[in-house]
């Protein structure tokens, strides 16, 4: 049996109660999913599969998931469940626990006044658990700003200036309540002016003076988007004859064939952090996630710089018993 993890890892007013846990993703999805997750002693936090305002539609004919060797390709949009559910499961998780493990509610919309208004959904939460009179919160946020697969919403983070108002609408609540923690997750890029483009809008959203960034940390990375497998490799008949894992091919990217690209998003974002001469924007902190399935990854992952380790294609693959094997 592996040690367990000795000390708290903080974000802002998170504690995590070690450095390894999940990322957002449909082993996440729902009151279950959560609770086995919630109750493994392995996992430091738990964060949810994203959630949008009403449920996306999901399609089984169009939304899938497949795996190889080396990867997993997903097709996937966010999760049928609309956030409401989410605070539902949150709050019994909660409820009765001592721990201060956090749960990080994954959310997104393209609108900020929806946006808006589900985090004033999650800020009753947290007041209700009585997180926003306390110095250890339960709940946090991540903005799912990088989801590759939805046709008609481009992710924003390949865009500041398209993120700019939703990390507006989070300003603004963290501004009202500072014990707020929230962050952005974000896709994998690959040239520098990518990495210093998006600090630049985080930036953006300090005032002289201000000790900290409302953004508390960043997740990187997402999938890789517009990533095709062949049928064969993922072990699948291929769909309706295309010869390719999923339906119209492309999808998001993830396991151990993104690794190295996640690795050097954490090791460009610490780097960067380290030396900014913002001291607020030094304080933000990497949770690391791609191709990470065992103690060398997690290992790797903070050597980059990240606090805190997440994995999604290895709990899919092989459980949440993956956690006790990702301990170091
Ligand atoms: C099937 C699948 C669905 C995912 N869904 C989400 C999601 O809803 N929200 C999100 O932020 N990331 C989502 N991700 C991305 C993961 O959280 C993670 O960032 C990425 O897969 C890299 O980690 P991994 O190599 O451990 O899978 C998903 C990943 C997979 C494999």
């Amino acid at each position: 049996m592996s040690s367990l993890p000795q000390l708290d890892t903080k974000i802002h007013t998170l504690t995590f109660t070690g450095p390894v846990m999940n990322s957002a993703c449909p082993w996440a999805s729902d009151d279950k999913d959560l609770a086995a997750l919630y109750d493994s002693p392995y996992t430091g936090g738990v964060t949810t599969r994203t959630a949008t305002a009403e449920g996306f539609k999901e399609d089984p004919a169009l939304h899938q998931h497949a795996f190889t060797s080396l990867a997993s390709l997903n097709s996937y949009g966010y999760s049928p469940y609309p956030l409401a559910h989410y605070l539902t499961w949150v709050r019994s998780l909660l409820e009765p626990s001592s721990s201060p493990k956090p749960i990080i509610i994954s959310i997104t919309s393209p609108i900020p006044s929806e946006l808006e208004m589900m985090v004033a959904a999650i800020q009753s939460l947290r007041k209700e658990i009585g997180d926003t009179s306390s110095k250890t919160s339960h709940v946090g946020i991540e903005l799912n700003t990088s989801c590759p697969n939805i046709p008609s919403k481009p992710p924003p983070s390949y865009d500041p200036p398209a993120l700019l108002p939703l990390l507006h609408i989070l300003n603004k609540a963290v501004r009202e309540d500072p014990t707020l923690t929230v962050g952005l997750k974000l896709p994998p890029y690959v040239i520098p002016s990518q990495f210093t483009g998006v600090l630049e809008a985080i930036e953006s959203l300090q005032g002289a003076g201000d000790a900290i960034n409302p953004i508390s940390f960043l997740t990187c990375t997402n999938t890789l988007g517009g990533c095709i497998f062949g049928a064969d490799e993922a072990g699948k008949e291929g769909v309706e004859g295309e010869g390719w894992a999923l339906p119209g091919g492309y999808g998001g990217m993830a396991g151990s064939a993104l690794h190295a690209v996640s690795l050097g998003n954490v090791h460009r974002f610490a780097t960067l952090l380290a030396n900014h001469p913002s001291p607020a924007m030094q304080k933000i902190a990497i949770i690391g996630v791609g191709g990470v399935s065992d103690a060398a990854g997690v290992k790797r992952m903070q050597k980059a710089g990240a606090t805190i380790v997440e994995c999604a294609t290895a709990l899919g693959r092989y459980g949440v018993g993956i956690f006790e094997k990702m301990q170091i």
